[in-house]
């Protein structure tokens, strides 16, 4: 092994005698481009080097004036890493909570084979505030779905008792629920699946927001189906946001055919769209969901699953399990990452700051009728999309928006998606609004 020297803190923060502080945007591009995986294309010439507050970035981006030095300066985060922030950067509660956790209470780690008195805090805060019975915790997003994937294939064979080997579970076209090889067999994106078969079987996918031909197929193989997975609205997709009774209707056919409601709020939920869980905007309550991103207050990976005592109840010793999954340091954010949604107010936030946003861009849109086809959004989950022309190009806007001061990313190439954390404030709103205009106006 080579000789290997790590030492100092921040931009001191030295490796092999390559000084953090010193490196260029095109210099931390260059190493990622030869050290690391090529499976990103972040945005080029801005790097993130810290948080000023709570939805602003410090950034470094390349100096004018000599290409070899950088420049700082600020960003208003109209993203919060894919709602993972929804508290905010740098909570103060949450800080707070880690913080004396580390330093007084000290215990960051013991695994499940031992009980620790933090797990039970976990769960008594995550079953009150999803309404569940149970709660499972795990670490990233993707692990909620794949195990909610499990339980409901083994709450098919040992509670419906469809034959073994037998068991499907649909899901919706458009969908996004992670990079496991579950969550890219269960995906109809060519670019997520290309060269990663074979995929697991047992998937069936029917059209989003479309009760008919999920009632068609419910009908047709409807005693082999243990469970429907599905996002209450689409984030990756594009904020795809189903018509208001679709859930009712859909909630009503899965009991009609006894067949689980299981539903993904690794992005909707912790407040993000105006309720604490998006499935509550439609009048529904699913029977195993996944939560993730927010559950970890933007401090750890945090992920559960919550669901009813007979769904849920199908695990066994053994069965299932996780390192990192609910261990100390994970319980008590998790548990201050809910407290700070209830005291905080998240999710009126998100309904009152929303309303302002969706308001703004709609009268972007009206300006701009020829460039904007559609605004959507509930809560702080919100989109514009564009019409399909040359020269309407997300990565465009994205790059605009980063020049005038705000962190924006296209999703697919004419939508731009807007997500900021739920304790941005009335002016920072528009602040927000006032570049995407100006953005589209240059178009
Ligand atoms: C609905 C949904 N499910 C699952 C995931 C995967 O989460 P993670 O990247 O933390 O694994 C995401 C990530 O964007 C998501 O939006």
């Amino acid at each position: 092994m080579s000789e290997l020297n790590i030492d100092g803190y921040g931009d001191d923060l030295t490796v092999n005698g390559v000084r953090i502080g010193d490196l260029t945007p095109l210099d931390h591009e260059k190493i990622e481009k030869e050290k690391g995986g090529q499976n990103y294309s972040p945005l080029e010439d801005v790097v993130v080097s810290k948080v000023k507050d709570s939805s602003t970035l410090i950034a470094r981006k390349p100096d004018p004036n000599d290409i070899s030095r950088y420049i700082e300066s600020e960003v208003l985060d109209g993203l919060c890493c894919y709602s993972a922030v929804n508290q905010g950067q740098l909570n103060k509660t949450i800080v707070d909570a880690v913080v004396h956790h580390l330093n007084e209470e000290k215990l960051p780690t013991v695994p499940r084979s031992i009980r620790h008195k933090y797990m039970s805090a976990f769960l008594l805060s995550a079953t009150t505030i999803t309404g569940m019975d149970r709660v499972i915790p795990k670490v990233a997003g993707v692990e909620s779905w794949e195990l909610s994937f499990k339980i409901c294939r083994r709450w098919g064979y040992e509670v419906k008792k469809i034959p073994n080997g037998k068991a499907i579970i649909v899901g919706a076209t458009g969908n996004f629920h992670g990079r496991s090889l579950s969550a890219v067999s269960f995906s109809d994106d060519p670019e997520a699946k290309e060269n990663f078969g074979p995929f697991v079987p047992g998937i069936e996918l029917v059209p989003y927001n479309n009760v008919e031909a999920l009632e068609e197929l419910f009908i047709e193989k409807g005693e082999f189906i243990a469970a429907f997975m599905v996002e209450p609205i689409q984030g990756e997709a594009g904020v795809i946001v189903p018509d208001d009774d679709y859930f009712i209707k859909v909630s009503q056919l899965c009991k009609e055919h006894n067949i689980l409601l299981s539903m993904d709020e690794v992005q909707t939920g912790f407040g993000r769209t105006g309720r604490n869980f998006a499935h509550q905007l439609f009048g529904v309550k699913p029977d195993i969901m996944g939560c993730g991103k927010a559950a970890g207050g933007g401090i750890l990976p945090v992920s559960f699953v919550a669901g009813r005592d007979d769904v849920l109840g199908v695990l066994t010793p053994g069965s299932e399990g996780s390192t990192f999954g609910g261990y100390p340091l994970a319980s008590v954010v998790g548990t201050y990452a809910i407290k700070v949604m209830v005291d905080e107010s998240l999710a009126e936030n998100a309904k009152v700051r929303g309303g302002q946003l969706i308001k703004n861009l709609n009268e972007i849109k009206n300006n701009y009728s020829d460039k904007i086809m559609e605004v959507r959004g509930r809560g702080l989950l919100t989109a514009f999309e564009m019409y399909d022309e040359k020269k309407l190009d997300g990565h465009k806007v994205s790059v605009g928006l980063m020049n005038h001061g705000v962190y924006a990313k296209e999703t697919h190439h004419t939508t731009v998606r807007l997500a900021p954390a739920l304790t941005i404030s009335s002016k920072q709103i528009d602040q927000l609004s006032d570049a995407v205009n100006d953005v589209v106006a240059s178009l």
